[in-house]
């Protein structure tokens, strides 16, 4: 008989205010087994004792290696570029590890990730790092609420989470990607303009009514129906950055690769020839996926003492 499969529960742990993010390369020569085992130890006492939430992911190749059966078999990597309408163009960054520490305020998060950094410095170095911030509680740095059409964490396993008896239950599958506003050129929109890009009204993130939804407003781009249902994401994005660059870390969890991959054909126009408006003012910077397994999945590779 299968066993229940626990998840990665840092995916669903709304509400911390600080994030680090992470993208490890593999060294050279390093055994994928020995990999997987330091990734295993990471959650450990960790999210006990140093009260961060912790979620990490492999490349989904990397995950196959080691557990064939536990992993749908159609995830990949983000091999290369996603090429869209006209030529525009969404870069493939794709790195070997990801973790994602989260915490109350940013002290306890530095401490952690640089543990974490440590601990898998004898399999592999920091490819990449972004540190995250909440905006206005809820608030995405173009100033509309980013998650007003997330579902509730009643709904969001079922969502994000491969279902028990399936390969790779428990798992799930992460898009990561850096976003870098293009802040003076939307700050020079009037605010009913920006609301056309959206899709939503500003301050109350109203959705507009179907006959006044612009075809190419983030929210149609991103509404992805195939044979009558919706398929929805689970998007844990926060800020990033400085005065002068900053953005959007998108962090967004599916329990297939497909939707995820629609979504972004979807924005750059890919088929239909229609690309969303939002991405005129925002410009993607990395792109990857990772596979996120079931905690009681890595947890049979950790170090019999972690
Ligand atoms: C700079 C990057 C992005 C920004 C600033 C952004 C912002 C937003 C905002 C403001 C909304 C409307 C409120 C809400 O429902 O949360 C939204 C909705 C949504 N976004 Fe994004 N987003 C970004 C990238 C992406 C990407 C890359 C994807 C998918 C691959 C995505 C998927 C979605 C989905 C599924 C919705 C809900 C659509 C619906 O109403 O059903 N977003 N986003």
């Amino acid at each position: 008989m299968r066993s229940m499969s626990v998840p990665q529960i840092g995916i669903f742990a709304l509400g911390d205010g600080s994030h680090s993010f992470l993208e490890f390369a593999l060294r050279e020569n390093v055994r994928p087994e020995a990999v997987i085992r330091c990734v295993a130890d990471l959650h450990g006492p960790r999210t006990t004792v140093d009260a961060v939430n912790l979620v990490a992911g492999l490349r989904p190749e990397l995950w196959r290696t080691v557990a064939p059966a536990d992993v749908p078999p159609d995830v990949t990597s983000f091999e290369r570029p996603l090429v869209g309408l006209d030529g525009y163009t969404m870069p493939a960054t794709q790195a070997d590890i990801f973790t994602w520490v989260a915490g109350a305020s940013y002290d306890i998060v530095f401490d952690a990730a640089t543990s974490i950094a440590d601990s898998l410095l004898p399999v592999a170095t920091i490819e990449r790092e972004l540190t995250g911030w909440i905006y206005q509680k809820n608030r995405d740095l173009t100033g509309f609420q980013d998650g007003t059409k997330n579902p509730s964490l009643i709904d969001a396993p079922g969502i994000a989470l491969i279902a028990d008896g399936l390969p790779g239950a428990g798992g799930s599958v992460l898009l990561l990607q850096q976003w870098k506003h293009h802040t003076d050129q939307w700050r020079g929109l009037p605010v009913g303009t920006q609301e056309q890009v959206i899709g939503r009204t500003k301050t109350d993130s109203i959705e507009f009514p179907e006959d006044r939804m612009p075809a190419d407003s983030h929210v149609s781009r991103t509404t992805l129906e195939e044979r009558g249902i919706e398929l929805d994401i689970f998007r844990r994005n926060t800020a990033y950055g400085s005065v002068s660059d900053h953005g959007t870390m998108f962090v967004g969890f599916a329990k297939d690769q497909h939707r995820l991959a629609r979504m972004l054909e979807r924005m750059a126009g890919v088929g239909d020839g229609v690309r969303d408006a939002l991405t005129r003012y925002t410009t993607p910077l990395t792109g990857a996926y990772y596979f996120i397994p079931a905690l009681s999945s890595l947890n049979g590779f950790a170090s019999p003492a972690a």
